[in-house]
């Protein structure tokens, strides 16, 4: 059974349209637009349904453009009609640095597809400076700034399903029964 989209497009749209958008209008985001995509976040699943996370929207320009001198790759923050910053405890062990990172990695992706489904483009970044990150944002130092997503409509072109995306071969990937 498919289950109809509401909001925009078809949830397999969402999936084959979402990509990395470095490049943004303008264009603020509607409060109930980032509502939703942070809402998508706190719906995802986490180990032990632990909810490792806070995250943090950004708006303000200024901020913007600190963050994004954080991480060389970090680049397309300043631009960005918004963030979200993921914020994890700093891990107590190797396990739940694993787990930590695979929630946060679903938790990215749900926000990624509900702003793709609304035509809002998405843009991760990793942070390299935490003392900087930190300082920024007010985060504690017992809390590690994870990850940034660049969010704001798509300057480059539009969201859509992309044919033909840049993945190693399917059946290189795909493996059925055994190895
Ligand atoms: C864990 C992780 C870290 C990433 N860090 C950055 C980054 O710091 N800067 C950046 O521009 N893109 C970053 N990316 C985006 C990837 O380069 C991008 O997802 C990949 O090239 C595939 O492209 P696509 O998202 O457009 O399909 C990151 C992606 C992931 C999953």
């Amino acid at each position: 059974m498919r289950v109809a989209n509401l909001a925009g497009m078809d949830t397999w749209d969402a999936i084959c349209a979402r990509r990395n958008v470095r490049q943004y209008q303008q264009e603020r985001l509607s409060a109930a637009d980032l509502h939703r995509i942070v809402e998508a976040g706190w719906r995802a699943p986490s180990a032990k349904n632990r909810q490792p996370w806070d995250f943090v929207i950004v708006t303000d320009p200024t901020q913007l453009s600190e963050l994004s001198t954080v991480w060389r790759g970090a680049g397309h923050i300043a631009g960005a009609a918004a963030a979200i910053v993921l914020v994890v405890p700093v891990p107590p062990d190797e396990r739940r640095l694993v787990t930590d990172n695979y929630d946060i990695g679903q938790a990215t992706m749900a926000m990624m597809i509900a702003a793709t489904d609304v035509g809002i483009g998405t843009g991760h970044s990793s942070v390299g400076d935490q003392g900087k990150a930190r300082a920024i944002l007010g985060v504690p130092d017992d809390h590690l700034v994870a990850f940034m997503l660049g969010l704001g409509y798509p300057a480059d072109r539009a969201l859509l399903p992309i044919r033909k995306p840049n993945r190693r071969p399917f059946n290189e990937v795909v493996h059925v029964d055994r190895w």
